[in-house]
Protein backbone atom coordinates (compact mmCIF):
# COMPACT_ATOMS: atom_id res chain seq x y z
CA UNK A 1 0.00 0.00 0.00
CA UNK A 2 1.28 3.48 -0.66
CA UNK A 3 1.85 6.10 1.76
CA UNK A 4 -0.71 8.54 2.06
CA UNK A 5 0.27 12.25 2.11
CA UNK A 6 -1.10 14.35 4.98
CA UNK A 7 -0.67 18.06 5.00
CA UNK A 8 -0.29 19.80 8.00
CA UNK A 9 -0.39 23.62 8.13
CA UNK A 10 0.26 24.51 12.24
CA UNK A 11 2.83 21.63 12.41
CA UNK A 12 5.17 23.06 14.04
CA UNK A 13 2.38 24.43 16.99
CA UNK A 14 1.49 22.47 20.18
CA UNK A 15 -0.86 20.31 18.78
CA UNK A 16 0.28 20.11 15.59
CA UNK A 17 3.71 18.75 16.27
CA UNK A 18 2.15 16.17 18.55
CA UNK A 19 0.04 15.07 15.52
CA UNK A 20 2.91 15.44 13.20
CA UNK A 21 4.81 12.27 15.51
CA UNK A 22 1.48 10.45 15.78
CA UNK A 23 1.21 10.46 11.85
CA UNK A 24 4.93 9.62 11.23
CA UNK A 25 4.48 6.72 13.92
CA UNK A 26 1.37 5.67 11.61
CA UNK A 27 3.05 5.45 8.64
CA UNK A 28 1.77 8.48 6.69
CA UNK A 29 3.86 10.83 4.89
CA UNK A 30 3.90 13.83 6.45
CA UNK A 31 3.91 17.97 4.95
CA UNK A 32 4.31 20.76 6.91
CA UNK A 33 3.02 24.37 6.12
CA UNK A 34 3.75 27.02 9.22
CA UNK A 35 4.77 30.56 9.31
CA UNK A 36 6.22 29.81 12.34
CA UNK A 37 4.54 33.14 14.00
CA UNK A 38 3.87 30.91 17.49
CA UNK A 39 6.42 28.55 16.84
CA UNK A 40 10.08 27.54 16.76
CA UNK A 41 12.05 25.63 13.90
CA UNK A 42 13.94 23.31 16.33
CA UNK A 43 10.60 21.59 16.64
CA UNK A 44 11.88 19.89 13.46
CA UNK A 45 14.56 18.46 15.18
CA UNK A 46 12.85 17.08 17.91
CA UNK A 47 10.44 15.76 15.45
CA UNK A 48 13.46 13.56 14.39
CA UNK A 49 14.77 12.87 17.43
CA UNK A 50 11.71 10.67 18.40
CA UNK A 51 10.46 9.67 14.80
CA UNK A 52 13.66 9.38 12.84
CA UNK A 53 11.69 11.40 10.09
CA UNK A 54 12.05 14.89 9.61
CA UNK A 55 8.77 16.07 7.55
CA UNK A 56 9.07 18.48 4.37
CA UNK A 57 8.62 21.74 5.75
CA UNK A 58 7.39 24.94 3.82
CA UNK A 59 7.44 28.21 6.35
CA UNK A 60 4.69 29.64 4.42
CA UNK A 61 2.34 31.98 5.24
CA UNK A 62 -1.45 30.16 4.41
CA UNK A 63 -2.06 33.72 3.90
CA UNK A 64 0.11 33.82 0.84
CA UNK A 65 -1.91 32.12 -1.79
CA UNK A 66 0.70 32.13 -4.00
CA UNK A 67 3.25 30.43 -1.70
CA UNK A 68 0.92 28.33 -0.87
CA UNK A 69 -0.09 26.98 -4.01
CA UNK A 70 3.32 26.17 -4.81
CA UNK A 71 2.94 23.51 -1.76
CA UNK A 72 0.25 21.97 -3.07
CA UNK A 73 1.73 21.80 -6.91
CA UNK A 74 4.83 20.43 -6.11
CA UNK A 75 2.90 17.60 -3.95
CA UNK A 76 0.25 14.93 -4.05
CA UNK A 77 -1.66 15.33 -1.15
CA UNK A 78 -4.15 12.83 0.31
CA UNK A 79 -5.75 15.10 3.17
CA UNK A 80 -5.35 18.41 5.19
CA UNK A 81 -5.30 18.84 8.86
CA UNK A 82 -5.54 22.48 9.48
CA UNK A 83 -4.21 23.98 12.55
CA UNK A 84 -2.55 27.05 11.65
CA UNK A 85 -4.43 29.79 13.00
CA UNK A 86 -4.20 32.52 15.60
CA UNK A 87 -5.45 31.59 19.47
CA UNK A 88 -5.26 33.65 22.24
CA UNK A 89 -8.40 34.64 23.40
CA UNK A 90 -7.70 37.98 25.12
CA UNK A 91 -5.31 39.00 22.38
CA UNK A 92 -8.57 38.28 20.07
CA UNK A 93 -10.41 41.27 21.35
CA UNK A 94 -7.53 43.36 21.67
CA UNK A 95 -7.00 42.69 17.91
CA UNK A 96 -9.85 41.57 16.20
CA UNK A 97 -8.96 42.31 13.04
CA UNK A 98 -5.78 40.21 12.90
CA UNK A 99 -7.21 37.54 13.87
CA UNK A 100 -10.33 37.31 11.75
CA UNK A 101 -7.90 38.13 8.48
CA UNK A 102 -5.28 35.40 9.91
CA UNK A 103 -8.03 32.64 10.57
CA UNK A 104 -10.30 33.04 8.05
CA UNK A 105 -8.46 33.65 5.24
CA UNK A 106 -6.22 31.09 5.54
CA UNK A 107 -9.17 28.61 5.50
CA UNK A 108 -10.93 30.40 2.73
CA UNK A 109 -7.54 29.88 0.26
CA UNK A 110 -7.37 26.32 1.46
CA UNK A 111 -10.72 25.63 0.57
CA UNK A 112 -9.79 26.96 -2.53
CA UNK A 113 -7.10 25.35 -2.71
CA UNK A 114 -8.13 22.20 -1.86
CA UNK A 115 -10.93 22.39 -4.52
CA UNK A 116 -8.30 23.35 -7.79
CA UNK A 117 -5.99 20.65 -6.57
CA UNK A 118 -9.22 17.97 -5.81
CA UNK A 119 -7.74 17.56 -2.49
CA UNK A 120 -11.16 16.37 -0.43
CA UNK A 121 -9.77 15.19 3.31
CA UNK A 122 -9.86 17.89 5.60
CA UNK A 123 -9.79 17.87 9.63
CA UNK A 124 -10.36 21.44 11.05
CA UNK A 125 -9.00 22.32 14.53
CA UNK A 126 -12.32 24.04 16.17
CA UNK A 127 -12.72 24.23 19.96
CA UNK A 128 -15.04 23.88 22.86
CA UNK A 129 -15.10 27.23 22.41
CA UNK A 130 -17.95 27.50 20.40
CA UNK A 131 -20.36 26.14 23.05
CA UNK A 132 -19.95 29.37 24.96
CA UNK A 133 -21.60 28.71 28.27
CA UNK A 134 -23.76 25.54 27.97
CA UNK A 135 -27.09 24.97 29.48
CA UNK A 136 -25.64 21.72 30.88
CA UNK A 137 -22.80 19.47 31.49
CA UNK A 138 -21.77 17.01 29.60
CA UNK A 139 -21.98 19.12 26.38
CA UNK A 140 -22.96 17.38 23.35
CA UNK A 141 -22.16 18.00 19.43
CA UNK A 142 -26.03 19.18 19.16
CA UNK A 143 -25.83 21.93 22.09
CA UNK A 144 -26.26 25.21 20.37
CA UNK A 145 -23.37 27.08 19.42
CA UNK A 146 -22.76 30.67 21.04
CA UNK A 147 -19.27 32.77 21.14
CA UNK A 148 -18.37 35.49 23.57
CA UNK A 149 -15.23 36.76 21.65
CA UNK A 150 -13.06 36.99 18.56
CA UNK A 151 -10.97 34.09 18.09
CA UNK A 152 -14.60 32.29 18.85
CA UNK A 153 -16.24 33.75 16.54
CA UNK A 154 -13.55 32.88 14.08
CA UNK A 155 -13.83 29.20 14.88
CA UNK A 156 -17.66 29.19 14.45
CA UNK A 157 -17.20 31.03 11.53
CA UNK A 158 -15.08 28.64 9.95
CA UNK A 159 -17.04 26.02 10.93
CA UNK A 160 -20.49 27.76 9.06
CA UNK A 161 -18.49 28.27 5.99
CA UNK A 162 -17.30 24.87 5.86
CA UNK A 163 -20.66 23.56 6.53
CA UNK A 164 -22.07 25.53 3.70
CA UNK A 165 -19.96 24.32 1.41
CA UNK A 166 -19.69 20.78 2.44
CA UNK A 167 -23.68 20.96 1.49
CA UNK A 168 -22.77 21.62 -2.62
CA UNK A 169 -20.00 19.17 -2.47
CA UNK A 170 -20.43 16.11 -1.01
CA UNK A 171 -16.90 14.67 -2.62
CA UNK A 172 -15.52 16.75 0.27
CA UNK A 173 -15.20 14.88 3.28
CA UNK A 174 -14.56 17.27 6.93
CA UNK A 175 -14.06 16.28 10.48
CA UNK A 176 -14.69 19.48 12.68
CA UNK A 177 -12.64 18.44 15.93
CA UNK A 178 -14.21 20.32 19.12
CA UNK A 179 -10.70 20.00 21.86
CA UNK A 180 -11.82 20.97 25.47
CA UNK A 181 -8.30 21.41 27.17
CA UNK A 182 -5.58 20.17 25.76
CA UNK A 183 -2.08 20.33 28.41
CA UNK A 184 0.86 17.64 28.96
CA UNK A 185 3.80 16.87 26.57
CA UNK A 186 5.42 14.32 24.59
CA UNK A 187 6.58 11.58 27.18
CA UNK A 188 9.51 12.21 26.29
CA UNK A 189 10.31 15.41 27.58
CA UNK A 190 11.13 16.76 23.76
CA UNK A 191 8.30 18.35 22.88
CA UNK A 192 5.16 20.71 24.34
CA UNK A 193 3.76 23.71 24.76
CA UNK A 194 5.89 27.04 24.77
CA UNK A 195 3.74 29.80 25.13
CA UNK A 196 5.26 33.81 24.25
CA UNK A 197 4.81 35.53 27.26
CA UNK A 198 2.73 35.27 29.98
CA UNK A 199 1.09 32.11 30.02
CA UNK A 200 -3.01 33.08 29.42
CA UNK A 201 -3.89 29.12 30.39
CA UNK A 202 -3.63 27.20 33.62
CA UNK A 203 -1.23 24.52 33.07
CA UNK A 204 1.74 26.72 31.39
CA UNK A 205 0.99 29.14 34.02
CA UNK A 206 1.45 26.49 37.09
CA UNK A 207 4.20 25.41 35.17
CA UNK A 208 6.20 28.41 35.00
CA UNK A 209 4.99 29.32 38.61
CA UNK A 210 6.76 25.54 39.63
CA UNK A 211 10.14 26.23 36.94
CA UNK A 212 10.56 29.89 39.47
CA UNK A 213 9.70 32.15 36.53
CA UNK A 214 6.70 33.05 38.39
CA UNK A 215 5.72 34.01 41.74
CA UNK A 216 2.48 32.75 42.61
CA UNK A 217 -0.52 30.94 40.63
CA UNK A 218 -3.58 32.80 40.27
CA UNK A 219 -6.73 31.26 40.88
CA UNK A 220 -9.29 33.13 38.88
CA UNK A 221 -12.30 32.80 41.26
CA UNK A 222 -13.38 30.26 44.23
CA UNK A 223 -16.55 30.88 44.26
CA UNK A 224 -18.06 29.28 41.20
CA UNK A 225 -21.38 26.98 41.57
CA UNK A 226 -18.77 23.75 41.73
CA UNK A 227 -17.36 20.97 44.33
CA UNK A 228 -14.60 23.29 45.52
CA UNK A 229 -15.81 26.68 44.03
CA UNK A 230 -12.79 26.93 41.04
CA UNK A 231 -13.30 26.59 37.68
CA UNK A 232 -14.27 22.92 35.61
CA UNK A 233 -12.20 22.09 32.91
CA UNK A 234 -11.93 18.99 30.74
CA UNK A 235 -8.04 18.45 30.34
CA UNK A 236 -6.91 15.95 27.44
CA UNK A 237 -3.71 14.71 27.26
CA UNK A 238 -1.90 16.34 23.63
CA UNK A 239 -1.05 12.85 22.55
CA UNK A 240 -4.94 11.58 22.70
CA UNK A 241 -5.54 14.49 20.92
CA UNK A 242 -2.93 13.67 18.68
CA UNK A 243 -4.42 10.55 18.16
CA UNK A 244 -7.99 11.88 17.40
CA UNK A 245 -6.35 13.01 14.14
CA UNK A 246 -5.27 10.14 13.29
CA UNK A 247 -8.85 8.30 14.13
CA UNK A 248 -10.84 11.11 12.51
CA UNK A 249 -8.49 10.55 8.85
CA UNK A 250 -9.07 7.00 9.20
CA UNK A 251 -12.70 8.37 9.61
CA UNK A 252 -12.61 10.68 6.03
CA UNK A 253 -10.73 8.05 4.14
CA UNK A 254 -13.53 5.20 4.24
CA UNK A 255 -16.81 7.51 5.09
CA UNK A 256 -17.82 10.12 3.69
CA UNK A 257 -19.97 13.90 4.26
CA UNK A 258 -18.85 16.50 7.20
CA UNK A 259 -19.09 15.11 10.88
CA UNK A 260 -18.47 16.76 14.44
CA UNK A 261 -16.94 15.29 17.10
CA UNK A 262 -15.72 16.59 20.43
CA UNK A 263 -12.77 15.11 21.72
CA UNK A 264 -12.50 15.58 25.24
CA UNK A 265 -12.14 13.00 28.67
CA UNK A 266 -15.19 13.27 29.63
CA UNK A 267 -14.11 14.13 33.10
CA UNK A 268 -14.04 17.78 34.92
CA UNK A 269 -11.03 18.62 36.74
CA UNK A 270 -11.02 21.74 39.09
CA UNK A 271 -8.28 24.93 39.04
CA UNK A 272 -7.65 23.17 42.52
CA UNK A 273 -7.32 19.45 41.53
CA UNK A 274 -5.04 20.26 38.64
CA UNK A 275 -2.75 22.49 40.97
CA UNK A 276 -2.84 19.32 43.80
CA UNK A 277 -1.92 17.10 41.35
CA UNK A 278 0.91 19.03 39.93
CA UNK A 279 2.16 19.75 43.17
CA UNK A 280 2.42 15.53 43.38
CA UNK A 281 3.92 15.41 40.32
CA UNK A 282 6.85 17.76 41.00
CA UNK A 283 7.13 16.94 44.61
CA UNK A 284 6.87 20.36 46.21
CA UNK A 285 4.50 23.03 47.13
CA UNK A 286 3.19 25.24 44.20
CA UNK A 287 2.16 28.98 46.02
CA UNK A 288 -1.43 30.24 44.57
CA UNK A 289 -3.42 32.73 45.56
CA UNK A 290 -7.01 33.44 45.38
CA UNK A 291 -8.14 35.92 42.84
CA UNK A 292 -11.27 37.41 41.24
CA UNK A 293 -12.77 35.79 38.65
CA UNK A 294 -11.32 36.51 34.85
CA UNK A 295 -13.82 38.13 32.57
CA UNK A 296 -15.87 35.71 30.26
CA UNK A 297 -14.94 32.16 32.29
CA UNK A 298 -17.82 29.82 32.66
CA UNK A 299 -18.28 27.51 36.39
CA UNK A 300 -17.69 24.48 34.01
CA UNK A 301 -17.53 22.73 30.82
CA UNK A 302 -16.89 19.02 29.73
CA UNK A 303 -17.29 16.99 26.97
CA UNK A 304 -19.48 14.30 26.38
CA UNK A 305 -17.07 11.93 24.35
CA UNK A 306 -19.64 9.65 23.48
CA UNK A 307 -20.06 10.13 19.65
CA UNK A 308 -15.89 10.41 18.96
CA UNK A 309 -16.32 7.07 21.08
CA UNK A 310 -18.92 5.09 18.85
CA UNK A 311 -18.01 6.40 15.64
CA UNK A 312 -13.96 6.47 15.29
CA UNK A 313 -13.43 4.34 18.64
CA UNK A 314 -11.87 8.25 20.09
CA UNK A 315 -10.79 6.97 23.61
CA UNK A 316 -8.52 8.99 26.14
CA UNK A 317 -5.80 6.83 27.43
CA UNK A 318 -3.68 9.33 29.75
CA UNK A 319 -4.81 10.53 33.32
CA UNK A 320 -4.62 13.64 34.98
CA UNK A 321 -1.58 12.47 37.21
CA UNK A 322 -0.09 11.34 33.46
CA UNK A 323 -0.73 15.00 31.74
CA UNK A 324 0.79 16.62 34.97
CA UNK A 325 3.57 14.11 34.79
CA UNK A 326 4.63 15.15 31.20
CA UNK A 327 3.88 18.74 31.41
CA UNK A 328 6.38 18.93 34.48
CA UNK A 329 8.89 16.87 32.62
CA UNK A 330 8.96 18.99 29.51
CA UNK A 331 8.87 22.09 31.81
CA UNK A 332 12.02 20.88 33.19
CA UNK A 333 13.88 19.53 30.82
CA UNK A 334 13.36 22.73 28.43
CA UNK A 335 12.82 25.71 30.95
CA UNK A 336 12.69 28.42 28.14
CA UNK A 337 10.63 26.03 25.89
CA UNK A 338 12.40 26.00 22.39
CA UNK A 339 14.51 29.16 22.94
CA UNK A 340 17.34 27.86 24.88
P1 LIG B 1 -0.08 26.94 18.31
O1 LIG B 1 -0.07 28.42 18.26
O2 LIG B 1 0.93 26.25 19.13
O3 LIG B 1 0.00 26.35 16.81
C1 LIG B 1 -0.54 27.02 15.70
C2 LIG B 1 0.51 27.06 14.63
O4 LIG B 1 -0.01 27.72 13.47
C3 LIG B 1 1.77 27.83 15.04
O5 LIG B 1 2.91 27.03 14.78
C4 LIG B 1 1.75 29.08 14.15
O6 LIG B 1 3.06 29.50 13.84
C5 LIG B 1 0.96 28.59 12.96
N1 LIG B 1 0.24 29.63 12.20
C6 LIG B 1 -0.64 30.54 12.67
N2 LIG B 1 -1.12 31.28 11.66
C7 LIG B 1 -0.56 30.81 10.52
C8 LIG B 1 -0.66 31.17 9.15
N3 LIG B 1 -1.42 32.17 8.74
N4 LIG B 1 0.07 30.47 8.25
C9 LIG B 1 0.88 29.46 8.65
N5 LIG B 1 1.02 29.09 9.94
C10 LIG B 1 0.31 29.77 10.85
O7 LIG B 1 -1.55 26.50 18.75
P2 LIG B 1 -2.10 25.07 19.16
O8 LIG B 1 -2.41 25.11 20.61
O9 LIG B 1 -1.24 24.01 18.64
O10 LIG B 1 -3.50 25.09 18.40
C11 LIG B 1 -3.65 24.55 17.11
C12 LIG B 1 -5.07 24.81 16.63
O11 LIG B 1 -5.98 24.24 17.56
C13 LIG B 1 -5.43 26.29 16.52
O12 LIG B 1 -6.26 26.46 15.38
C14 LIG B 1 -6.21 26.55 17.78
O13 LIG B 1 -7.14 27.60 17.63
C15 LIG B 1 -6.92 25.22 17.98
N6 LIG B 1 -7.29 24.98 19.40
C16 LIG B 1 -6.32 25.03 20.36
C17 LIG B 1 -6.68 24.81 21.69
C18 LIG B 1 -5.64 24.87 22.79
O14 LIG B 1 -6.01 24.93 23.95
N7 LIG B 1 -4.35 24.84 22.50
C19 LIG B 1 -8.01 24.55 22.03
C20 LIG B 1 -8.97 24.50 21.02
C21 LIG B 1 -8.60 24.71 19.70
C1 LIG C 1 -9.47 29.24 27.41
C2 LIG C 1 -10.21 30.11 26.42
C3 LIG C 1 -10.89 29.24 25.39
C4 LIG C 1 -9.87 28.31 24.72
C5 LIG C 1 -9.18 27.49 25.82
C6 LIG C 1 -8.12 26.57 25.30
C7 LIG C 1 -10.83 32.12 27.73
C8 LIG C 1 -11.95 32.89 28.33
N1 LIG C 1 -11.18 30.95 27.14
O1 LIG C 1 -10.41 28.42 28.03
O2 LIG C 1 -11.53 30.03 24.40
O3 LIG C 1 -10.51 27.45 23.81
O4 LIG C 1 -8.56 28.40 26.75
O5 LIG C 1 -7.05 27.30 24.77
O6 LIG C 1 -9.67 32.52 27.75
N2 LIG C 1 -7.27 29.76 35.44
C9 LIG C 1 -6.78 30.24 36.63
N3 LIG C 1 -5.59 30.89 36.61
C10 LIG C 1 -4.85 31.09 35.47
C11 LIG C 1 -5.37 30.58 34.25
C12 LIG C 1 -6.59 29.94 34.28
O7 LIG C 1 -7.39 30.08 37.67
O8 LIG C 1 -3.78 31.70 35.52
C13 LIG C 1 -8.54 29.01 35.45
C14 LIG C 1 -9.64 29.58 34.57
O9 LIG C 1 -10.41 30.52 35.26
C15 LIG C 1 -10.41 28.31 34.20
C16 LIG C 1 -9.34 27.21 34.17
O10 LIG C 1 -8.25 27.72 34.94
O11 LIG C 1 -11.34 27.99 35.20
C17 LIG C 1 -8.84 26.88 32.78
O12 LIG C 1 -8.42 28.09 32.13
P1 LIG C 1 -7.71 28.09 30.71
O13 LIG C 1 -6.57 27.16 30.72
O14 LIG C 1 -7.44 29.52 30.34
O15 LIG C 1 -8.80 27.45 29.73
P2 LIG C 1 -10.35 27.89 29.47
O16 LIG C 1 -10.77 28.97 30.38
O17 LIG C 1 -11.14 26.65 29.47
Amino acid sequence: MTMKTILVTGGMGYIGSHTVVELIEKKYNVIIVDNLCNSNDKVLERINTITGVTPQFYRVDCCDKTGFEEVFKMNKIDAVIHFAGLKAVGESVAKPLMYYENNLISTLYLIELMEKYGVNNLVFSSSATVYGDPISVPIYEDFDLHVTNPYGRTKLMIEDMLRDYAKVHPEFNIALLRYFNPIGAHPSGLMGEDPNGIPNNLMPYITQVAIGKREFLGVFGNDYDTPDGTGVRDYIHVCDLAMGHVLALNKLFTDSGLVTYNLGSGKGTSVMELHDAMEKACGFKIPYKIMPRRAGDIATCYAAPDKAFKEIGFKTKFTIEDMCRDSWNWQKKNPNGYKG
